[in-house]
């Protein structure tokens, strides 16, 4: 059966045959698979999919990859997903969960896009991969690459953690420092890639099959939880993350699953909040042009040249009917103590404002009491340890 349908533009629907591209021919805009989803839900049950593989690649009829694919696969996926009852009590809200990413391979929810990613790279029989990051998908890139056998070349600001550059040194990748922010390493990453003819793995919408990966975070939460939360809060980049969630519930609401769909919050640090600055203003969002040095350095991202991606996460929100919340680096650092004293999680700075952003939302009384709260803790602290460094 052929599952794919196409590519998609998020902006003006031109269609495209299935192929390594990063944007829409016509008007430059990023690009969605579609899936002949009739015929899956029709064909299969789904989850009860590839019941011999596991993870992520349970659902694998729902990814852009071929189904004769041996998948590039370290053990990702299959999370943990619990109640969180002191911090129920600390906020005053009845339902929190967490769904802890911080404990896939690498140590960040980019485990999910990377295998994907690496398993179309081996189908496609790529030459090297590269990717910009600030880190975790920089990490996840080269471990996913070291397990296909495939060079890897990684772009990274200077202000990328050590822990995380080690990490991608280990593995094997060679990596490039930029002087300068996320955006200014997309730029340089997007240009060598395109004059090498490289896959370009970068997790802002640039890779439209690497996201896709990102869906499973969805189909795990309706499975842990039992059906749909009222919140999902995710910190977001250019939030890819957020969207590929979001739209995993809608898959499954074609699959006639489900009958609702979560609000998602999208999380920035207030340093760096180019999303939730055009949320609040009710615009499109804009290039970020203030200084934008927060301890969440991971979700930093100004958006330069490629602010369209922002304004696709703020859609999403604006439909989800969720919310944009901005927070400040004292309560970032504050949640990220409270996870680990009270909850035995121990998260990056990036992943803490999720918490930070729920105390925000009760105080603004933007969540109420009996609603489920699912906060998704995106990457594990030992991998940013300035912040613990300097208190101690
Ligand atoms: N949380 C952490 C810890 C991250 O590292 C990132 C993104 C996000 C959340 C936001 O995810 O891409 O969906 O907006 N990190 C990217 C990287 C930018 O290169 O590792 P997103």
């Amino acid at each position: 059966m052929n599952r794919l349908k196409g590519l998609t533009c998020v902006e003006c629907g031109h269609k495209h045959e299935i192929s390594i591209i990063y944007k829409c021919e016509r008007c430059k805009g990023s690009l969605d698979v579609e899936y002949y989803y009739n015929e899956i839900f029709d064909e299969k049950e789904l989850f009860a999919l590839d019941t011999f593989r596991e993870g992520i690649w349970k659902y694998s009829s729902l990814m852009p990859v071929n189904e004769d694919m041996n998948p590039v696969t370290l053990g990702e996926g299959n999370t943990p997903f619990f109640r969180s009852s002191k911090l129920i009590q600390k906020l005053g809200i009845n339902n929190i969960y967490l769904k802890n990413e911080s404990v896939n391979p690498t140590l960040s929810f980019k485990d999910r896009p990377l295998s994907v990613a690496l398993t179309l790279a081996k189908q496609y029989e790529v030459e090297k991969v590269i990717t910009a990051s600030t880190g975790n998908t920089g990490v996840a890139a080269a471990a996913y690459a070291a397990r296909a056998g495939i060079p890897c070349e990684i772009y990274i600001p200077a202000s990328t953690p050590q822990e995380k550059q080690m990490m991608m040194e280990v593995y094997g990748a060679k990596i490039k420092t930029i002087e300068g922010t996320f955006s200014d390493a997309y730029k340089v990453a997007g240009e060598t890639a395109i004059a090498n003819d490289w896959l370009n793995l970068t997790s802002t919408f640039l890779n439209p099959f690497a996201i896709e990966g990102d869906k499973t975070l969805a189909y795990e939460i309706y499975e842990q939880y039992g059906g749909v939360p009222d919140w999902i809060i995710i910190p977001v980049g250019a939030g890819p993350l957020l969207v590929s969630c979001y739209k995993g519930f809608k898959e499954l609401q074609l699959a006639g699953k489900i009958d609702s769909l979560p609000r998602m919050v999208g999380v920035q640090a207030e340093a760096c909040a180019p999303i939730v600055e055009a949320f609040k203003k009710g615009t499109k969002v804009e290039p970020w042009t203030k200084s934008g040095k927060s301890v969440a350095g991971g979700i930093a991202d100004p958006l330069t040249t490629y602010s369209q991606d922002g304004t696709r996460t703020l859609r999403t929100i604006i439909e989800s009917n969720g919310q944009a919340i901005a927070v400040n680096d004292d309560s970032i650092i504050k949640h990220q103590r409270l996870l680990a004293e009270e909850e035995g999680v121990f998260v990056e700075p990036s992943s803490a404002t999720a918490l930070s952003a729920l105390e925000k939302m009760k105080e603004n009384e933007l969540v109420q009491k009996d609603q489920s709260v699912v906060c998704v803790i995106t990457g594990h602290g030992l991998k940013d340890l300035d912040v613990i460094k300097k208190e101690n």
